[in-house]
């Protein structure tokens, strides 16, 4: 838990009030360490997160760490099949209890004096402890989870806010991209996005209407539905409605059917899908997931903060279950497309980081045609804190 004393507590509530609308935030956004902490235990340990996806623990046993700042948890599948989280510290004396990133245990064995705990996080073992020490005080301690059609949620929040309105949201939308079947192995063309409002001329205007009238009538057979039918990204977030999830499937250009360099099908179909045509679907969700699919592959972006100055990022690329790497799909015909735009992406947050590390740097105006959306978070970021610090 953060403490802080009145001082601190009144140049943060500050601090938060120096950014001219409009513009981006000022140099001690990036810098202070006590806002950095502020986030962490606001927004980071506040909300829920996405920390990655079933397939990636099918079976009983099977476990993924996701570590956020200092703190460490294990996501494990559990024997009745759903999926349970724990902070990576042991009840002894706190060793770090799980080094692998992932694997699969029947119990986890603490390396310093061997406690045991099963998978459901319960004391099962302890040597050369005296008598009248109660096991069942001593469980990992738990973590809220939801998983979601694929995706697993954590909040490391001791009451977390409200999950089930972006449930509802999100599940009805990505349900048909099967992600919760897939399995993970090992842009900018494809779609309306690159337009804004001071650059669709009306011959593009023109092209985005015979296409979503096309795939309107088609996807409606299909039980899919067109949430966004402008060119520029879909608004997103929403700070007014407290709106930090969204899920939008979109039309792509003529000629395209996958996001991949030639726009072309390189996998089996996803899910439910029984025709290539799905156009794109996106799913956002705040404070660190993007996930990008089309009608063939699925791709995610997590991020997480690891220190002042450092963000840790893990993009995963997910196919059908049922196809096979060599045969069905080929790695060098999927990675390329999302793989070189992040890592264009990472490059100019580097860049943007050396920048505003530099005393000289002081924030500029955003253009409201193209950087609405970063508006949007930055209006929902400074909402959230100022909310949470009273
Ligand atoms: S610290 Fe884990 S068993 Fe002692």
């Amino acid at each position: 838990m953060l403490s802080l004393n009145a001082e601190e507590l009144q140049d943060l509530k500050q601090t938060l009030k120096t950014r001219v609308p409009g513009h981006g935030l000022p140099r001690p956004f990036y810098h202070r360490e006590l806002l950095y902490q502020a986030e962490l235990e606001f927004i980071w340990r506040g909300g829920w997160l996405f920390a990655g996806h079933s397939c990636q623990i099918p079976n009983p046993g099977d476990y993924f760490l996701y570590e956020v700042d200092d703190d460490s948890m294990i996501i494990v599948r559990q024997d009745d099949g759903t999926v349970r989280a724990f902070y990576n510290v042991c009840r002894h004396r706190g060793s770090l209890i799980c080094e692998a990133g992932e694997g699969s245990v029947k119990r986890f064995i603490c390396p310093y004096h061997q406690w045991t705990y099963d998978r459901a996080g319960r004391l099962i073992l302890f040597r050369g402890m005296q008598a009248g020490i109660d096991k069942s005080q001593l469980g990992l301690q738990a973590v809220h989870t939801r998983e979601l059609e694929g995706l697993i949620f954590i909040s490391l929040a001791q009451e977390p806010r409200d999950f089930d309105a972006a449930a509802e949201a999100i599940a009805s939308m990505v349900r048909p991209q099967g992600l919760k079947h897939a399995s993970h192995p090992q842009y900018i063309r494809a779609n309306f996005d690159q337009y804004n409002a001071d650059d669709t001329i009306d011959r593009i205007a023109e092209e985005l209407a015979e296409v979503t009238a096309r795939s309107a009538t088609k996807w409606a057979a299909q039980g899919l539905a067109i949430t966004v039918n402008h060119t520029g990204l879909a608004e997103f977030p929403d700070p007014d409605r407290n709106i930090w999830y969204a899920a939008d499937r979109t039309p792509l250009l003529d000629g395209y059917v996958s996001e991949t360099m030639d726009g072309q099908q390189i996998a089996p179909l996803m899910g439910a899908y029984t025709d290539p045509d799905v156009g794109t679907l996106r799913v956002r969700t705040l404070p660190n997931l993007w996930n990008h699919s089309s009608c063939d592959h699925s791709v995610t972006t997590r991020i997480t903060p690891n220190g002042l100055h450092h963000t840790n990022i893990r993009m995963i690329w997910l196919v059908d279950a049922k196809a096979r790497e060599g045969t069905d799909y080929q790695l060098d015909k999927m990675l390329p497309f999302w793989l070189l735009t992040s890592e264009q992406d990472w490059e100019i947050c580097v860049r943007q980081q050396r920048g505003v590390n530099s005393h000289a740097y002081l924030p500029g105006p955003l253009s409201t045609y193209k950087e609405y959306n970063l508006d949007r978070f930055l209006r929902w970021y400074l909402k959230e804190m100022s909310e949470a610090l009273g």
